[in-house]
């Protein structure tokens, strides 16, 4: 049966980012990309045009991945790439993990030990959902559809929802992070969606591959479509 994702673009995020401290060092967190890979590989059936937005991930993942992929490092990377990315009528998805801070300054040369401690002052990196909402809402594009993930280990179903208004989502796909089977990494995940009109799936224990594809057709019901 025809997807109705058939006339719109998808652009999935996917991977961790990294925020460089100095030439050999940088702050990063564990995401494999294994969702982002997922989502993209099924989008990538359904879609009219797929691009996968990734982080740094194992090269040996990325052959599996079907559709154009736009590598970048840091944040404020993901945030162009994202914007470039976007048109009228398209479908983001961010499963990335992007780095929340960053160095305010990044030494051109390999920071030497000094003392016993190390403070470093970070500062907050521009928040790609929020930034996407600021510009929907003063009508940049027409007819976009936006879902963000929501990895968490305590309140889980508060601080999606919260997430879910204050970044104006259509749609949050949240996990508790430290319950087995849906950390960092693993090749299955226990999501629960919850979508801006209102309804809550709760999703059992899946591989991200039919977790991808549970997620694509709540997607494609938001929209409207029949699959
Ligand atoms: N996200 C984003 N820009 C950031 C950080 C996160 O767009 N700078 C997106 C993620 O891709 C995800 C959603 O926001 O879709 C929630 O990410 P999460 O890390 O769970 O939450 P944060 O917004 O970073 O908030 P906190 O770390 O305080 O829970």
């Amino acid at each position: 049966m025809s997807s109705i994702l058939k006339q719109r673009k998808v652009i999935v995020t996917g991977g961790p980012t990294r925020e460089w401290l100095d030439p050999v060092r940088f702050l990063s967190n564990p995401s494999s990309g294994k969702m982002g890979i997922a989502l993209a590989r099924e989008a990538h059936k359904r879609a009219q045009e797929t691009v996968f937005i990734h982080g740094p991930i194992h090269s040996s993942s990325l052959v599996e991945v079907p559709c154009r992929r736009v590598p970048i490092e840091s944040t404020a990377n993901l945030l162009t790439a994202v914007l470039e990315e976007l048109q009228d009528n398209a479908v983001l998805i961010m499963s990335a993990a992007p780095a929340d801070y960053t160095p305010v300054e990044k030494s051109p040369i390999k920071m030497k030990k000094t003392g016993s401690e190390l403070v470093l002052t970070l500062t907050r990196t521009p928040d790609i959902l929020k930034n996407v909402y600021d510009r929907r809402t003063s009508g940049t594009w027409n007819n976009i559809f936006v879902a963000g993930f929501a990895a968490e280990t305590t309140n889980v179903e508060e601080y999606a929802l919260g997430k879910l208004k204050n970044k104006g989502l259509d749609m949050i796909c949240c996990n508790d992070v430290s319950r087995e089977g849906a950390g960092f990494g693993t090749d299955t995940n226990i999501i629960t969606i919850f979508t801006g009109s209102g309804s809550k799936i709760e999703l059992p224990i899946l591989s991200k591959t039919e977790v991808a594809s549970r997620i694509l057709d709540q997607v494609e019901a938001e929209l409207g479509g029949v699959r």
